[in-house]
């Protein structure tokens, strides 16, 4: 059975599709048999890893309205073990659509039922918390929560947190915390330490060992539409999520 991971914040710009793409993409590298499932309009995953939305047929938006299933819409990528069920602006639409559909908060979880071809399965959420991150949260085993290191980084985390006991408490009552990731750190600057200090505090357990430094190479890396392991592999981006993803295996290995 394949481990399901959101990476959830409903902050834009935190880091989510920077860590869903390179987690994945180092997760096929240690030959888990890897699927990201871009669960965000914006599609940043997807044209991330090279794929041209032009191109696409059918995507999650067709799976999340029941009209296909999953396996279809899948496609593979350039890297051995890593598959993409990507997405386009038209997941916007289906929010609307599910707003008073039967079982509108467990579509993906439904559309993920029976799945078996993965070792893990890295759901990219959208920075809102919508139906669609709703259905991340209930589809999945854990949540990976990136933080970015600036001021405000723990400032509306009360809200997902909140959401999360309440999808405890009623549709997915085995969704855990897997972890949360301090994101963008800059060594030189003393907010970052004190953020990262700050983090540990409220998630002393849950804190990852890694950290993922400011680094221009993992900002570069989609308009090559390839992971940073790829672009520039030796590059401090690349080793942190290189890290990270070995770190997660263990955790998950538990
Ligand atoms: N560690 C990092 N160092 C430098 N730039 C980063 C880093 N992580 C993300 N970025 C850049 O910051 C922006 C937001 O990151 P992204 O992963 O798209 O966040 P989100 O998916 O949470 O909105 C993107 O332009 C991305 O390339
Ligand atoms: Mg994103």
């Amino acid at each position: 059975m394949a481990r399901v991971i959101a990476v959830t914040n409903q902050k834009g710009g935190v880091g989510k599709t920077t860590t869903s793409i390179n987690v994945a993409y180092f997760l096929s590298k240690m030959g888990k048999r890897t699927l990201i499932i871009d669960f965000d309009p914006q599609g940043n995953a997807t044209s991330g890893l090279g794929i041209d939305k032009q191109e696409l047929g059918a995507t999650m938006a067709e799976v999340i309205m029941r009209q296909i299933r999953l396996a279809k819409v899948v496609l593979p990528t350039e890297y051995k073990d890593l598959y993409l069920a990507p997405s386009t602006s038209h997941l916007a639409n289906t929010e609307v659509e599910l707003a008073q559909a039967d079982g509108r908060f467990a579509r993906l979880r439904e559309a993920l039922n029976g799945v078996i071809d993965y070792d893990y399965i890295i759901i990219d959420s959208p920075p809102s918390l919508s139906l669609l991150t709703v259905n991340g949260l209930v589809a999945a085993d854990y949540v990976l929560l990136p933080v970015q290191a600036e001021f405000y980084a723990l400032e509306g985390l009360g809200q997902l947190l909140e959401s999360m006991k309440l999808i405890r408490k009623g549709l997915n009552p085995s969704l855990k915390l897997l972890g949360v990731l301090p994101t963008m750190m800059d060594s030189r600057t003393t907010l970052s330490s004190q953020v990262y200090d700050e983090i540990k505090k409220y998630f002393p357990d849950k804190i990852f060992k890694t950290t993922i430094p400011r680094n221009i190479r993992l900002a570069e890396a989609p308009s090559h539409g390839a992971p940073v392991g790829v672009y520039d592999r030796f590059s401090k981006g690349s080793r942190a999520y290189k890290a990270l993803a070995k770190e997660i295996v263990e955790r998950t290995s538990r």
